[in-house]
C-alpha cells in the first residue's frame, strides 16, 4: 500500500508527447549536437539510437576524479524474500542505528514503544517513516568536513506515520474528529527531520544521544519563506501577516544537499494534510484559487484530521491545518496556509539554532527531492527535481548566480545567493529520443498566454508550478521519484515508480512512458498499466543546457514476464518492481536502487539493488507491443538501455510491509546508511491489541511494535561497499 500514499493525479488536458508532432531533426537538435557533442557527432543524424550513440561517446569527458566504477559487482545476489527480516548480501554486516522514538537529548527516557511515551518528548526523539537522508562529515573543529568518515551529522526525513503503532490503541476518532489532543501533538512531532551526531568507534557506529548538534525539525518549527513568493499576498496568514514566515514542514520525502554543507528536505504529499471542505469554502474563493486547489488536491477533511481538535489553542495549533476562509481577511485565518507548503526547505545542520528556509524559487509541487549536478566554478548550480504523483513532471532549477567555490563555507547565506534567484524548467520528452527543458516564467509566451490560468507574476508561477508546466507543454511521467547524477558520465537518472491503467491508459503511452500491460499476481489478480515502473536517464551537453538525449535505463518486471514487459531481461537475481530511491555512490560509482512496491509483494518484500550502468544510448530503439484489458493493441517505439545482466544484483531485502528508502555513505565509501520505512504498516488498526496479528516485529523482534529505522551496513573486510 505504501506506493499509494503518493497519489494526486494530473488531470490537466496537457497532451502526452506521442500526441505532439515533435519529430524535429531540425535546428534545435542540430544545435544540441553542435553545442554539446562536437563535430564528430554530427554524423549521427539518423534515428534516435544513432543520436544517442553519439551522445554516449561524449560522456567520456565527464568522469570525476576519485570515482572508480568496477567492471563487476563484488557480491552474490540476495534471493527474493517475504520473511519478516532484513537480509543483506553475504560478507556484509547490518546493525540498527536509529529507530522511531529513540531519544536524542540527555535525560530523555528510552522509548517504551507502547503508544504511551509523552507527546512532548517526541520533540527530542526520532520521528517515524525514515526517508531521504544525507551524511555530512563532521570535522574536529565542529564544522562540515567533506572527508570525515568516522564522525558525522546524519540528517534524515520522517515522511509520515503509521498511526496504529503511535498511540495506545491507534488514533482516537469520534464522529470524524480527533478527540485526544495528546495524540495529535505526538503526530506533529514525529513528522519532519532529525539531525543526529554519529560516530564510528571500536564497537561500531552509534549516535551520540547528548550531542549539541542533535535537533528535530517538525510541524511546529518556525520557517522563513524566501525567494519570489516570500512576503507576497499569497502567503499571508494569521501566523505571519506579512507573508514572510510559516510554521512547520510535513511529508518530508526525499532530500538534497548543497555544496556548502546544508540539507534540503522536500515536501511531498503536503496537500492532503489540510482541511478544506469544498461545500464550505468553494463559494468564497476566486476562480484562480479554485484552479490552484484543484491542481494540487487541497480538498477534504485532512488525512490525519488534525484541524478537527477542539477547542483550538490561542495560536491555532490545530486550526492552522484548516485552509478554509473563516475570518474577515487573510490575516485572520489560514486560507493561504497551503501556499506555504510544497517547497524545498533548507536546513543548516551545523547551526542547530538556525531557522530553516523554504526556497520558493525552486517551485511548489509534490517534491520528491532535489539532486545537484556536479558544481562547476563559474557556472550556475543545477538541481533536478521530480513531482511525485501520477502523470506529473520532472523539473530543474538553474541558479542565477554562478558557482564560486569560496561559498563552500557560506552556510545559509550561500543558500540565499544560489537558491532564491534562478530559473525553473520542466522536461519535455520527445519521441525521437531527444528532449528539452521548457521555462516556467511569465517570459515564456506559452505560460503568459495560458488560457486555463492567468499568471499574475513570478510568485504566482512558482506557487502554481504545476499549472505553469501544464501551460509550457511538459511531459506527463509515470510518477517521478528519486534522481541522481552519475559521477562517471554526468547523465541524470530518475525513477518513475509506476502508473495505473486508468491514468496511463493504452492510448496515453508515449516513448518515455511506453508500457501498458498486465502484471498478474501469483493468484491471478490482474495489475494493469505500468505497475512495475522504469528508470529514465538523460544526458545534457552541460547541466544548464536546455536540450538532452534520453533513454530508459531499466524497466521493472518479474523475471518471468513476457519480453515486451521484461524489456531489461531481468533475472531472478535482479528482478524488481516500483523503483523509488536511486542514488550514485561518489566512491564506487554504483547506482543503488531502492523499491517502494505494492505490485510484486506476492513474491518479495521491498529491496535494495546495486547497478553498474553504462551510458545513455548503450542499448537501442525498440518497439514495444502493448495490450490492454479489452485486447486493444498499441505499439510504441522507445529507447531501451543495454540489458544489465549481472551488472544489476539484489543486495538487500527488507522486512514485511516495509519500503526501502533513504541511502547515503561515508566519504570513504565503507559505510552505507539505509532507511527501512514503515515495516508492518499494513497491520489494521483493529489488530493493535494483539501483537500476534502485527505483520512485522522488526527491528526489535518478539512481540514488539515495528519501528522505522536507519541501519548501518559495513563490509566484513572493511572495504568499500558493493565492490
Ligand atoms: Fe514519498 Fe515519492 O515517495
Ligand atoms: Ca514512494
Ligand atoms: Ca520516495
Amino acid at each position: 500500500m505504501s506506493d499509494d500514499n503518493d497519489g494526486i493525479a494530473n488531470t490537466s488536458p496537457n497532451p502526452h508527447i506521442s500526441e505532439l508532432i515533435e519529430r524535429r531533426l531540425s535546428d534545435s537538435r542540430r544545435g544540441f549536437l553542435k553545442g554539446g557533442l562536437g563535430a564528430a557527432a554530427l554524423s549521427f543524424v539518423g534515428g534516435g539510437s544513432s543520436l544517442l550513440a553519439g551522445c554516449a561517446t561524449s560522456q567520456q569527458a565527464y568522469s570525476s576524479p576519485g570515482v572508480a566504477r568496477p567492471a563487476a559487482l563484488g557480491f552474490k545476489a540476495v534471493p527474493k524474500s517475504t520473511a519478516d527480516s532484513l537480509v543483506v548480501a553475504q560478507g556484509y554486516a547490518v546493525t540498527v542505528l536509529f529507530r522511531l522514538g529513540d531519544p536524542i537529548a540527555a535525560g530523555v527516557p528510552a522509548y517504551m514503544n507502547n503508544g504511551r511515551d509523552a507527546a512532548a518528548s517526541f520533540a527530542q526523539r526520532a520521528g517515524d517513516h525514515h526517508d531521504g537522508m544525507h551524511y555530512f562529515g563532521l570535522g574536529a573543529d565542529g564544522k562540515y568536513s567533506p572527508t570525515a568518515s568516522n564522525r558525522g551529522l546524519l540528517v534524515l526525513n520522517h515522511e509520515a506515520i503509521t498511526p496504529p503503532f503511535l498511540h495506545p490503541t491507534g488514533p482516537t476518532i469520534a464522529s470524524g474528529a480527533r478527540t485526544v489532543p495528546e495524540e495529535v501533538l505526538r503526530e506533529f512531532y514525529v513528522h519532519g527531520v532529525s539531525v543526529i551526531e554519529i560516530q564510528n568507534a571500536a564497537s561500531g557506529w552509534s549516535y551520540k544521544q547528548d550531542s549539541a548538534f542533535n535537533r528535530r525539525v517538525h510541524t511546529l518549527t518556525e520557517m522563513i519563506l524566501s525567494g519570489p513568493a516570500a512576503g507576497t499576498a499569497y502567503m499571508r496568514t494569521r501566523y505571519s501577516p506579512d507573508g514572510t514566515r510559516t510554521r512547520g514542514t510535513v511529508n518530508n520525502c526525499a532530500h538534497g544537499y548543497t555544496p556548502w554543507g546544508t540539507y534540503l528536505t522536500c515536501e511531498e504529499n503536503w496537500a492532503g494534510y489540510f482541511r478544506r471542505v469544498a461545500a464550505n469554502d468553494n463559494p468564497k474563493r476566486s476562480p484562480k484559487e479554485l484552479a490552484s486547489f484543484a491542481r494540487y488536491g487541497v480538498a477534504g477533511n485532512g488525512r490525519e484530521l488534525w484541524a478537527t481538535v477542539t477547542p483550538d489553542t490561542a495560536d491555532n495549533l490545530y486550526g492552522r491545518w484548516n485552509a478554509e476562509v473563516r475570518g474577515a481577511s487573510a490575516t485572520d485565518d489560514y486560507r493561504n496556509v497551503a501556499n506555504t507548503y510544497g517547497w524545498n526547505v533548507e536546513i543548516d545542520p551545523f547551526a542547530p539554532g538556525s531557522t530553516p528556509r523554504k526556497r520558493t524559487a525552486m517551485g511548489r509541487f509534490a517534491h520528491e527531492g532535489a539532486w545537484l549536478a556536479k558544481p562547476a566554478a563559474g557556472k550556475p548550480l543545477v538541481f533536478y527535481m521530480g513531482c511525485d504523483a501520477r502523470n506529473e513532471y520532472i523539473y530543474k532549477y538553474v541558479s542565477a548566480a554562478n558557482w564560486d567555490p569560496a561559498d563552500a563555507t557560506g552556510g545559509m547565506a550561500a543558500g540565499d545567493k544560489y537558491l532564491d534567484n534562478g530559473k525553473l524548467y520542466a522536461a519535455k520528452f520527445s519521441d525521437d529520443g531527444t528532449g528539452r527543458w521548457v521555462e516556467l516564467s511569465v517570459s515564456n509566451p506559452a505560460v503568459s498566454g495560458y488560457s486555463a490560468y492567468t499568471f499574475a507574476d513570478a510568485a504566482d508561477v512558482v506557487i502554481n508550478a504545476r499549472l505553469a508546466a501544464d501551460a509550457a507543454g511538459a511531459t506527463k511521467m509515470d510518477r517521478p521519484e528519486w534522481g541522481s547524477v552519475d559521477p562517471v558520465t554526468g547523465a541524470v537518472y530518475m525513477t518513475l515508480t509506476n502508473n495505473s491503467a486508468s491514468l496511463r491508459p493504452l492510448a496515453a503511452t508515449d516513448a518515455a512512458n511506453p508500457r501498458h500491460y498486465n502484471d498478474p499476481r501469483t493468484n491471478g489478480t490482474a495489475q494493469r498499466g505500468n505497475p512495475n515502473g522504469h528508470i529514465v536517464r538523460w544526458r545534457e551537453p552541460s547541466p544548464e543546457s536546455l536540450t538532452f538525449a534520453w533513454d530508459i535505463f531499466l524497466f521493472g518486471a518479474r523475471a518471468k514476464a513476457p519480453s515486451d514487459v521484461n524489456l531489461s531481461q531481468l533475472s531472478d537475481d535482479n528482478d524488481f518492481s516500483s523503483p523509488d530511491g536511486l542514488w550514485f555512490s561518489e566512491v564506487s560509482g554504483i547506482c543503488w536502487i531502492e523499491t517502494d512496491d505494492g505490485a510484486y509483494t506476492d513474491v518479495t518484500n521491498c529491496m535494495l539493488l546495486a547497478a553498474l550502468p553504462g551510458a545513455v544510448g548503450d542499448g537501442g530503439a525498440r518497439t514495444v507491443t502493448n495490450v490492454d484489458d479489452k485486447g486493444a493493441v498499441k505499439q510504441v517505439r522507445t529507447y531501451v538501455g543495454a540489458a544489465p545482466g549481472d551488472k544489476l544484483r539484489r543486495f538487500l531485502v527488507g522486512p514485511t510491509d516495509c519500503e526501502i528508502t533513504g541511502i547515503t555513505e561515508t566519504p570513504d565509501g565503507k559505510t552505507l546508511f539505509v532507511n527501512i520505512q514503515h515495516p508492518g504498516e499494513d497491520t489494521p488498526a483493529a489488530n493493535i491489541a494483539d501483537p500476534a496479528k502485527f505483520s512485522s516485529h522488526w527491528p526489535d523482534g518478539g512481540r514488539s511494535r515495528p519501528r522505522s529505522a536507519t541501519v548501518v551496513i559495513t563490509k566484513n573486510d572493511g572495504g568499500v561497499i558493493g565492490v
